[in-house]
């Protein structure tokens, strides 16, 4: 027991009342007749001669009767099984089954387990005991009422497994030897010890696996979220290419399709009329796929107008000038050009710019004027071969069209078509590859983009021009930028434009 410091040690007095020829006789643990057989004990009785401290029931206690060090700890700390016989009174105890007990001892002793006896005898009590059992466990002392509360009502013995009790026997019930030889039936039934390998895998589960397999699946749910993210975005952009895409092929199928002709400085007035009158023929058979216009020297305008069906083609000057009237001399305005029946007018071709000096800022007022007068614009921009070479194409068509063209309101620019005609490619049978075509086209489209927007650059027709034939017109015209072609000398046959047209029936 173990006794705070400063308390006093509650002393008891034990009784045994034994018996002999029908006489009761008190005895106590002094004057205990250990040898004499003839008494039979009967009872036993314990008073409390001086109350000192008073362990609560819990606080069981076990100390080495000798040293009166407290083992308590010591033994329920032990690794692996114990024994605890119980026996409150040794005096008194039952010897009829020590063989048990002493074999349950050697069996512990075989298996490394400990076996102690525990008992509130005295010295004598336990001395007593050894000699009748022959008894070889340590005994230690606890108090009397405390170990009859380990058994309940009678003593016998108790099982520990790494301090908690697993099972207990009364003294009439000890384990068999048979039972002893499987010792996992001396564990009571729910009190199985922990099974320390299956602990740790299950630490190692619950510390290690478990986390990292949320982890894992913490993982897999935040990157199937993010994979379904975008895709969901896919989709999106998908969708709204495959509608900008569908928007751009209607606007395609929408925006004019034209094949014009421009017959510089050719034709007789008869030579013209008769090839206008030839053209408006084989188109009036054979109905066009695009607006077909021609643009002739002002000369033949009045009278060209004149033979050609207006609803099957269209007529052009190919030039007017940058005033309005007045003195003027030798200039045609656009007025005048307009009052010819023409519809249309060539302005900026790259031959006026160049033999006739026309600059950006003349042809500004000359576009100006044509619109002014209800003419519709057919604005040419093109590189010179240097400039290509230089890879300046880009940069020479932008300024063009910024010098004259992007200066007018979205409502002009309706009235507005475009001829890219590279000056190198004019005349020379040199023709532009479709790709080199396509590719200026859709850069002067995008530069239209950024001044008009992507729904106007979208409607503006934009035509190729420069040795352009029936043989390669198809290839041209099939380029999703090129909405038709600015034809010379092609034009000033009929069947030679007529095939040009027709690569629009392909
Ligand atoms: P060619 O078709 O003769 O090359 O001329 C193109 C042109 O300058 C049209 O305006």
């Amino acid at each position: 027991m173990k006794v705070p410091e400063g308390a006093k040690q509650t002393k008891y007095k034990t009784t045994f009342v034994c018996v002999k020829n029908g006489v009761e006789k008190e005895f106590d643990e002094n004057n205990y007749p250990y040898n004499d057989t003839t008494w039979v004990f009967k009872d036993s009785r314990q008073e409390i001669l001086e109350q000192g401290y008073e362990p609560p029931i819990h606080d069981f206690s076990i100390t080495d009767g000798e040293t009166g060090e407290d083992l308590t700890q010591q033994i329920l700390d032990k690794k692996g099984y114990t024994f605890l016989l119980v026996a409150p009174y040794l005096e008194t105890a039952d010897d009829s089954n020590f063989d048990e007990i002493n074999h349950i001892y050697e069996y512990a002793k075989a298996n490394g387990y400990a076996f102690y006896g525990l008992t509130a005898s005295t010295e004598k009590g336990i001395g007593h005991w050894r000699d009748i059992t022959g008894a070889e466990y340590p005994f230690y002392i606890t108090d009397g009422i405390t170990l009859k509360t380990v058994i309940r009502s009678s003593p016998g013995l108790v099982l520990l497994y790494q301090g908690t009790i697993i099972n207990k026997w009364s003294q009439n019930d000890l384990p068999t030897a048979g039972r002893l030889n499987a010792p996992l039936s001396l564990i009571q039934e729910g009190h199985e010890p922990e099974n320390h390998t299956w602990m740790k895998i299950v630490l190692i589960i619950i510390c290690y696996i478990l986390p990292l397999i949320l982890l894992i699946i913490t993982d897999r749910i935040w990157a199937w979220t993010q994979w379904v993210k975008k895709r969901e975005e896919w989709v999106k952009q998908k969708e709204q290419s495959n509608r900008l895409y569908q928007l751009i092929k209607r606007k395609r199928q929408m925006r004019k399709k034209i094949v014009a002709g421009n017959w510089k400085m050719n034709e007789t007035l008869q030579e013209g009329i008769a090839l206008a009158k030839e053209i408006n023929e084989s188109l009036k058979a054979e109905k066009p796929n695009c607006d077909v216009v021609i643009c002739t020297p002002f000369i033949h305008l009045a009278s060209v107008a004149g033979v050609l069906d207006s609803g099957i083609v269209g007529l052009g000057a190919e030039n007017c000038a940058d005033k309005e009237k007045g003195a003027y001399t030798g200039e045609v305005s656009a007025a005048m050009v307009k009052s010819t029946g023409a519809q249309y007018v060539i302005l900026g071709h790259s031959e006026r710019r160049q033999y006739y000096g026309e600059t950006a800022e003349i042809l500004k007022e000359k576009v100006k004027l044509a619109l002014a007068n209800g003419l519709k614009v057919i604005f040419c921009c093109g590189e010179t071969l240097e400039e290509r070479e230089a890879e300046k194409q880009n940069e020479v068509v932008k300024a063009e069209l910024d010098g004259s063209v992007f200066n007018l309101t979205a409502e002009e620019w309706k009235s507005i078509i475009l001829a890219y005609e590279p000056i190198w490619a004019i005349g020379t049978g040199k023709t532009a590859t479709s790709d080199q075509a396509q590719e200026m086209l859709a850069y002067i489209r995008s530069i239209v983009a950024e001044k008009y927007g992507k729904e106007v650059a979208e409607e503006t027709s934009i035509l190729y021009g420069g040795s352009c034939k029936a043989s390669n017109a198809p290839e041209l015209f099939s380029k999703p930028d090129i909405d038709g072609g600015l034809i010379g000398g092609a034009s000033l046959k009929a069947a030679d434009f007529k095939g040009i047209i027709d690569a629009w029936k392909k």
